[in-house]
């Protein structure tokens, strides 16, 4: 499903250019489930959001479905994004005007679903996540827990087949962290959806049949579950 080669990537501050990803090589096939551990700094992050088609790479080479995305314009970026990919991001990056049921419907609504369909998508899904009673708060009258759960509802909705969460559970206590990663492994192995979760959360990380640790700007194999 995703390919990617020898991929790099550096940020320049003034004279100091730092190398977070320094060749970077794997594969993830439709209905694997990935854990990507590494340090705080080690670049999960940086590679997610590369991933996410949301920055380019310094070097290399991203393929989807065998398809390059490096030099893809930026209108075939945002089409792939929006049909293939969701994305759970660290600090969540809702939108602080819309509801979580507009949070959640918004790409949908990109997508011209008719309007009736996206509310009954973003209920649904945001049902999903536990938060039925709570579509029409903003983030900012929500709890930290409850804005990371409109942000699952986000990225699961439409059913994208490559989902990136970004410490999905960061936020979470145990158990609706532990229910929220059964949702993940629910779309794998059911629908084929290829997801590839970066924590700190060893439990979690142990419930991934593999396990990618980021060192050095390389990722390493490690055995998963
Ligand atoms: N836009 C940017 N400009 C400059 N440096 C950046 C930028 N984004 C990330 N970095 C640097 O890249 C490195 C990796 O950051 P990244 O956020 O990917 O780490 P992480 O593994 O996700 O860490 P954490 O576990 O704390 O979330 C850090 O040293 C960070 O300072
Ligand atoms: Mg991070």
């Amino acid at each position: 499903m995703i390919r990617v080669a020898e991929l790099a990537k550096s940020f320049r501050l003034g004279p100091i250019t730092e190398e977070v990803l320094a060749g970077v090589s794997f594969a993830v096939a439709a209905g694997e489930r990935v854990a990507l551990l590494g340090a705080s700094g080690s670049g999960k992050s940086t590679l997610l959001r590369i991933l996410a088609l949301l920055e380019p790479p310094t070097a290399g080479s991203y393929a989807i479905d065998g398809v390059e995305t490096t030099g893809l314009d930026d209108d075939r970026l945002a089409r792939l994004r929006s049909r293939q990919i969701g994305v759970v991001f660290q600090r969540f990056e809702l939108i602080e005007d819309l509801t979580a049921l507009e949070n959640v419907g918004l790409r949908l609504v990109y997508r011209d679903v008719p309007p009736a369909e996206v509310e009954a998508a973003a209920r649904a899904a945001l049902a999903a996540v536990g938060l039925e009673r709570h579509a029409g708060k903003r983030p900012g009258e929500m709890s930290g827990g409850q804005q990371q759960r409109v942000a699952i509802a986000r990225a699961l909705v439409g059913r994208p087949r490559l989902l990136l969460a970004d410490e999905p559970t960061g936020a979470l206590d145990l158990a609706t962290g532990q229910e929220v990663f059964e949702l993940f492994v629910e779309r794998c192995e059911e629908e084929g959806v290829a997801a590839i979760v970066a924590t700190h959360d060893l439990d979690l990380a142990r419930r991934c049949p593999r396990v990618l640790e980021l060192a050095g700007g390389r990722v390493v194999e490690r055995g998963g579950a």
